[in-house]
């Protein structure tokens, strides 16, 4: 068993929104602020409910347009190819919506798809459609398999690719630019679902070649609730615009999302201050170097605590900020679902973590912030044992 990494340095919980009476291991679900960044947002919140004109309509402009650039240079891309929107269910919706999916179409997804994905895709095919899942097994050993699943799957025909950058559950970082280089072959429009991607993973979304991506910043950019963005090849923009219609509609791509109604648009605000306050701190790389170090860390000890195994097979190829880790086979049988059991975790024990079901195996999901110290690692574990051991108290 390898050492635990050391905490980074300068990183005491109590900078961070996280309350100190629970063991957080999920902001891979929702993502916490550094407590500068929710008292700049704070600050902001309080101008525009005081004088909302003034606020809404002069001093937000330019600070939109400066939170655009610096998130554009984060990202790799273009301002004018990235318009604000909640979050990545928004983003997605504002794709499916714009390109008219339905009758006729096959959409593709991962097996491991976010279950919210899936329910739109097949909420929009209901009269007609299909959407169709790539099987990718686990765990995973190569990142070519992936590729040669898609592949494989989009041999078969379809109108619309959905990848997930990082799955959600199984927190598998997948090989996009080449599933994508797959869709371009067979002139297949692909839509990058990257909900876990920005602040996890280095971005250069405009080298990745896709035509939509669709991401959040309340995850892992540390940008508060509200905040997530759509970026669109220049080819598109003519025909994407925000699920909020509005007066702009008719305008570019940028404007149809620079106004989408009243809207509290702080969390759009602040998404430089966000991004400036890891980089003085930490840095992003280094931030990263140590979360993928305790992700790969911990899912090597809940592997060996458990007797499973974890989803990346491959020694951490595929490995972000989070791990799952294979949960004892009859895990899955001691609770009505998985959320019970998560919830059976965090009443009696104040930790916080995701349980997964991938077709009735249950996976433990881990993800790390700044906070995090390797005995959470254990109290996790701890965790899980007792609740596995007594389902019901
Ligand atoms: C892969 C994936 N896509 C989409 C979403 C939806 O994100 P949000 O609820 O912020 O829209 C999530 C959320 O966890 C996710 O994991």
């Amino acid at each position: 068993m390898s050492t635990p990494p050391t905490p980074l340095p300068d990183a005491h919980p109590s900078l961070w929104s996280v309350a100190d009476d629970w063991v957080f291991l999920n902001p891979g679900s929702f993502g916490l602020r550094l407590q500068t960044v929710q008292a700049r947002r704070g600050e902001l919140l309080s101008q525009s409910e005081s004088q909302p004109v003034e606020f809404l309509e002069r001093t937000a402009l330019p600070l939109h347009q400066q939170s655009l650039d610096t998130l554009a240079a984060f990202l790799g891309t273009d301002p004018a190819r990235l318009g604000f929107v909640s979050n990545a269910t928004e983003a997605i919706g504002a794709v499916l919506s714009s390109i008219g999916v339905g009758k006729g179409d096959t959409i593709l997804i991962g097996d491991q798809v976010y279950g919210a994905v899936a329910a739109a895709c097949e909420w929009l095919t209901r009269n007609g459609g299909q959407v169709k899942r790539v099987p990718v097994s686990l765990p995973v050993r190569s990142t070519s398999d992936i590729t040669a699943a898609w592949k494989k799957a989009i041999a078969d025909g379809a109108t619309l690719a959905i990848v997930d950058h990082v799955t959600s559950g199984t927190a598998i970082v997948q090989p996009v630019s080449d599933i994508v280089s797959v869709c371009r072959d067979a002139s297949l429009p692909v839509l990058i679902d990257g909900a876990h991607a920005p602040g996890m993973l280095e971005l250069n979304i405009d080298a990745i070649n896709a035509d939509w991506y669709a991401g959040n910043l309340h995850k892992w950019v540390g940008a508060p609730s509200g905040a997530g963005f759509l970026w669109t090849a220049d080819r598109h923009q003519s025909i994407v615009r925000p699920l909020a219609l509005s007066h702009d509609v008719f305008e570019s791509y940028q404007m149809a999302f620079a106004w989408q109604g009243t809207r509290d648009i702080t969390p759009w605000l602040v998404v430089p201050d966000a991004l400036m306050a890891i980089e003085q701190r930490w840095g992003w790389l280094a931030l990263r170097q140590w979360q993928h170090d305790m992700a790969c860390w911990a899912g090597e000890r809940c592997a060996e605590a458990f007797g499973t195994e974890v989803a990346d097979g491959t020694g951490g190829q595929c490995t972000g900020a989070m791990v799952s880790i294979a949960l004892p086979a009859d895990a899955s049988s001691k609770f009505a679902d998985r959320f019970a059991l998560r919830d059976a975790i965090a009443s009696r024990h104040r930790v916080e973590v995701a349980v997964d079901d991938q077709v009735g195996r249950w996976w433990m999901r881990l993800s790390f912030g700044a906070w995090n110290r390797p005995s959470d690692v254990d109290a996790a574990i701890d965790a899980m044992r007792d609740c596995l051991d007594r389902p019901v108290e």
